[in-house]
Formats: structure tokens, C-alpha cells, sequence
């Protein structure tokens, strides 16, 4: 395929999608699998297949839709209807009422933009209004197995755009205006870290995108990936033509086994295509992606640990410097970003830096995906401009605490971040004002707690976390994590001392501050933002006198 040829692959595949009157989207993502919305899309298939409706509806399976606690999720489009927890013994009566009879079936129905009142539109619901979709556009919209349907939606036009019309410097330049930070934790500026593996000479730059995602209660980049693989590829290709890379390597843990499934099928389409491998679209630039499994070490996602693994070692961190941009992969300049971070790259080239800039916080621009959790009504993954508040989230998007409870904490950013009370619901959720509270924005989990949980209780789940997956190569956190989880142990079951309070706070300092890796390094802040904010149920657990 050349780049013309891309365009007239592009408007056919919109042509051919555009013949059918009406699309049925079957959310196909994990959570839904699981509660089995493969069969409803056999059912749904067999039934319009039956009704000899098939050239006039389309059904197809997607990705992640977002209120995963509502699944299965079936979609109607052009109606912008969606029905929730459907099961197979509903789909006849679906098909008869909503698309023959246009009645909506009210018990079934989340929303619509077809049906009027007493129905709830999208725009009256805060779930979906208060979103802003760019990373998990087409998510929920497009087959994740057809490269046709991405092709469809625009797909490959910016990498297009970026090998005929842009030079690398523009491309770096342009994600810089964005002001991108990296989705994986650190919130690193993406442009000026394309710029500098840009910027190192050697015969051979790899691009690596971090899957590996294993903060607990984090599911957004296998949402990504299942949903919308072609747009990481594509990301990513982007990303090897700015840095000078013709290698890729997509690291996913193995535990995201669809994810994996699917993204190495999109390789293959890609490949097929032309749109990735060698000369791509007819141009001179060559690039090649290849798939790496990791073995479920939470450790493997730091970046030099998951050099390792991919090298075939141990996967165990390096000190830094030298950074991964310098002297990575085999040795060699190294590009690493976030699954996140690679799909924010397309809308950014398609709508421009300014535009992607123009959204969020003065220092944290764009939009960030959470995956909402714990004593919430609406759980799910959801997708808010930087800075939406933490109130709105709760209470907006997620519907407010489970049961009519009392919001007591938010924890963000999994075991390297920290616990937000109840008197801080206002905070703006953006890399910096989280940092203030001693906690981080972290890759996106994001765990609501209800006046029942015991904030000890969970300093001392997220340390043994880290204590198990402690890879052992420094005395600091392999030891530190140890002994800083059997104090907490001991206090939780109300056998500590106020000196073993003091202990556990000095500890903390020097784990901290002497630990090889991130892992260690950030270890302590569970506990250090619990006894900043919830000092009191430490207290009540030990006996002051000593
Ligand atoms: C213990 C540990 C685990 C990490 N796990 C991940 C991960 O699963 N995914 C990820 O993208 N980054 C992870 N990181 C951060 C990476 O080291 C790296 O900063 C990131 O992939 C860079 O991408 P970004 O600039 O797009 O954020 C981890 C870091 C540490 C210290
Ligand atoms: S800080 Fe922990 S995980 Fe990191 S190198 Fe040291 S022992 Fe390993």
C-alpha cells in the first residue's frame, strides 16, 4: 500500500461501514467477557442474521465502554442507546423493540439519545458528560479485530501525514507544543524525551511501549489494547520515525492475555498492509514491532528491569544514569513510553499540539484515564480532562459512595502513591496539586474507600505488595520493606508501641531515600500519606504509654 493508496482504503472502508443503517457495538472488553457478552454477540449476530437484517445492521465486538459494573453493555448506533447488565434471554426482545419498534426496553437501558424523557440522554448524564474521550476515542466504537474498521475511522492518516508532510524535528516539535507528559507515572515531558533519543547517532534506536501495567486495581492500558490496538501501533511507528527507531517492542504483562491476542493480530493486519514493516506506504521509513511477554513481576515495569527481561535476563532494575534514551535496549539509544502515552500521539498529530495544549492544567495538559474502583456506585474506566476535581469524579462520574456510605479516601497511584481524606475532595487531579497532598497521579488507578475501611489496613496491604515484589537486589528495600510491613503488621493488630511508630517513620525516610529503583523509593508513601492524614487510627491502635 502506498500513502494514496491509504486514502482510497480509507474512504472505502467508511463507504463499506456506511451501507448499514445500523451498527450494534457488543462491549467485548475483558470485564464483559467475563460476564459473558461473547454469547449475546453470537445471539445478536444469529438473531439479525435470522430477521434477514444483516446488510442493514452491522454487529461487531469492541473494546472497553466504560461503566464496566453496568456489563454486559450492548450500544445501538446511529441511536446512541445503550443497554446495561443484558443477558442472552434479552436479545430477541432487544432487537424487536429497539430496532424494529424503535421502543426503548426501559428496565435494560442505561441511556439514550433516541428515546426521550423520562430516559436519561448522555448529555444529562455525568457519567459520560463529564468525560472528555481522546486516548479511549473509538474504544467502545470500533472492532478491534478489523483493521478496516480503524482504517475506517482515520486510522493511519497521521502516520501518513507524518512520513510525506513532517520532519522528525517537526514531529518532536509538535508533541512538545502539546505538552504530553508520560501516562506511566513519572509524568516525564514526551516531547523532550523523543528529542533527546532523537538527538543520540548509533546505527541502530528502539522504541519499547510499557505495557506491563501492575499496579492493583489499574486496568487502563489492557483497555487500551484490547479496544484499540492499531492506535498504540500506529503511536508507536509515529514515535520510530521521530526518534530514528525501525525496532519496536511491546512489552504486556501475561496476565492480559485478550490484550495480547489482539495486538498481535493488529500486527499482523498492520504488516499486511503495509502500514508497518518494510518501506511503509512506499516511503523510506521501515519499522517493525515484536511482542514480549512479561511473567507477572510488578518490577518488570520499571524501565531498565524491563530492558532486562526483554534482553532475555533477570528482570531486575540498574542504577541511572545511563538513561534508557542513551544506552538501553542491547546498549543501544532507547525510546520508552506508556501504553497511554503512545495513544495520545495520534489526535495529537491529527488536531495539532495547540489543540491537545488547550486541554487541562496549566502544567498538566490533555486528558488522563482512570480506572475507577473500590465502595464506588459507577466503577469503570473513565477519561477526564487534567484537573477535573477529585468531588466530581466521585460524585458526578462515579455516582457517589456504594450504599449511601461516606467517602473516606481516595487512593491513587497504587503502591508508590498515597491516600486523599475526605477535607481534600477539591483537589484538582493533576500531576502537581497530587504531589502537594504526598500523594501521585501514579499510571490511573484510582480506589475509592468508604468510612468502613482501616487506612493501617491499607498502608499494610500496599507495603506487603511491595515487600513481595521487592526484587531483592538492594539491601534498603529488600530488608526495609520487610520490617517496615511486620510494624505495620504489629500496630495493626494492636500490638505496637508508640517507639515502634517512630520506628516505622524513620524507616520510611530511609528507604526512601537510599533504594536502587523507583520500586523501593516510593515504597514508603502509602504509609507516609496515611499517617499524614489518618495519624489518629495509627494512634488508636497502639499503646501511647510506651
Ligand atoms: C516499580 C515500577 C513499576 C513500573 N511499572 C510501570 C508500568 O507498568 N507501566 C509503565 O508505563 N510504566 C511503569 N513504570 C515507569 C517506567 O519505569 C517508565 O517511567 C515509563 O514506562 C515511561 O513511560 P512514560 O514516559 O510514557 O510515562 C514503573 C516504574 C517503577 C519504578
Ligand atoms: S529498590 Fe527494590 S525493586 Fe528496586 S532494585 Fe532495589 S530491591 Fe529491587
Amino acid at each position: 500500500m502506498n500513502r494514496t493508496d491509504l486514502k482510497v482504503i480509507s474512504d472505502k472502508a467508511k463507504q463499506s461501514h456506511q451501507q448499514f443503517k445500523h451498527k450494534i457495538c457488543v462491549c467485548c472488553g475483558a470485564g464483559c467477557i467475563s460476564s459473558g457478552s461473547e454469547s449475546i454477540l453470537i445471539k445478536l449476530q444469529t438473531e439479525i442474521a435470522e430477521r434477514g437484517l444483516q446488510n442493514e445492521v452491522e454487529v461487531i465486538p469492541t473494546g472497553c465502554m466504560g461503566p464496566c459494573n453496568q456489563g454486559p453493555l450492548v450500544k445501538y448506533l446511529p441511536e446512541n442507546t445503550i443497554y446495561q447488565k443484558v443477558d442472552c434471554n434479552n436479545i430477541a426482545q432487544i432487537v424487536q423493540s429497539q430496532l424494529m419498534e424503535k421502543k426503548p426496553i426501559e428496565d435494560l437501558l442505561l441511556f439514550s439519545d433516541f428515546h426521550e424523557k423520562p430516559f436519561i440522554n448522555s448529555a444529562d448524564d455525568p457519567f459520560f458528560s463529564k468525560q472528555l474521550k481522546i486516548v479511549l476515542k473509538g474504544c467502545g466504537d470500533i472492532n478491534p479485530d478489523e483493521i478496516e474498521d480503524y482504517l475506517a475511522h482515520d486510522g493511519y492518516l497521521a502516520l501518513g501525514k507524518v512520513l510525506f508532510q513532517m520532519s522528525p524535528e517537526e514531529v518532536i516539535a509538535e508533541i512538545k507544543h502539546s505538552r504530553l507528559r508520560g501516562r506511566g507515572g513519572a509524568g516525564y515531558p514526551t516531547g523532550l524525551k523523543w528529542e533527546t533519543v532523537y538527538k543520540y547517532v548509533s546505527d541502530q534506536k528502539y522504541v519499547i511501549c510499557n505495557g506491563d501495567e501492575g499496579d492493583p486495581g489499574a486496568f487502563m492500558d489492557r483497555s487500551v489494547l484490547e479496544g484499540n490496538p492499531h492506535r498504540v501501533i500506529e503511536g508507536m511507528a509515529i514515535a520510530g520515525y521521530a526518534v530514528g527507531a525501525n525496532k519496536g517492542f511491546a512489552y504486556i504483562r501475561g496476565e492480559y492475555p485478550l490484550a495480547i491476542k489482539r495486538f498481535e493480530q493488529a500486527i499482523k493486519q498492520a504488516k499486511k498492509n503495509g502500514l508497518i514493516g518494510t518501506k511503509i506506504l512506499g516511503s523510506e521509513f521501515s519499522f517493525d514491532i515484536e511482542v514480549r511477554i512479561g511473567a507477572g513481576a510488578f518490577v518488570c515495569g520499571e524501565e531498565t528491569a524491563l530492558i532486562a527481561s526483554i534482553e532475555g535476563k533477570r528482570g531486575t532494575p540498574k542504577p541511572r544514569p545511563p538513561f534508557p534514551a542513551e544506552s538501553g535496549l542491547r546498549g543501544k539509544p532507547t525510546l520508552i513510553n506508556n501504553v497511554e502515552t503512545f495513544a495520545s500521539i495520534v489526535p495529537i498529530l491529527n488536531k495539532g499540539g495547540e489543540w491537545y495544549s488547550d486541554i487541562g492544567t496549566p502544567k498538566s495538559a490533555g486528558t488522563k484515564v482512570f480506572a475507577l474502583a473500590g465502595k464506588i456506585n459507577y466503577s469503570g474506566l473513565i477519561e477526564v480532562p487534567m484537573g477535573t476535581t477529585l468531588r466530581e469524579i466521585v460524585f458526578d462520574i462515579g455516582g457517589g459512595i456504594q450504599g449511601g456510605g461516606e467517602f473516606k479516601a481516595a487512593q491513587t497511584g497504587g503502591p508508590s502513591g498515597g491516600c486523599i481524606p475526605a477535607k481534600h475532595l477539591d483537589v484538582k487531579m493533576d500531576y502537581e496539586s497530587l504531589i502537594a497532598l504526598g500523594s501521585i497521579m501514579g499510571s490511573g488507578g484510582l480506589i475509592i474507600m468508604d468510612e468502613k475501611s482501616d487506612m493501617v489496613d491499607v498502608a499494610r496491604y500496599f507495603m506487603e505488595f511491595c515487600m513481595d515484589e521487592s526484587c531483592g537486589k538492594c539491601v534498603p528495600c529488600r530488608v526495609g520493606t520487610k520490617m517496615m510491613h511486620d510494624l505495620l503488621q504489629k500496630i495493626y493488630d494492636r500490638k505496637g508501641t508508640s517507639i515502634d511508630l517512630e520506628r516505622l517513620e524513620e524507616l520510611a525516610i530511609y528507604v526512601k531515600e537510599t533504594s536502587l529503583c523507583g520500586l523501593g523509593a516510593s515504597a514508603p508513601n502509602p504509609l507516609q500519606s496515611t499517617l499524614r492524614h489518618f495519624r489518629e487510627e495509627y494512634e488508636s491502635k497502639i499503646d501511647l504509654e510506651f
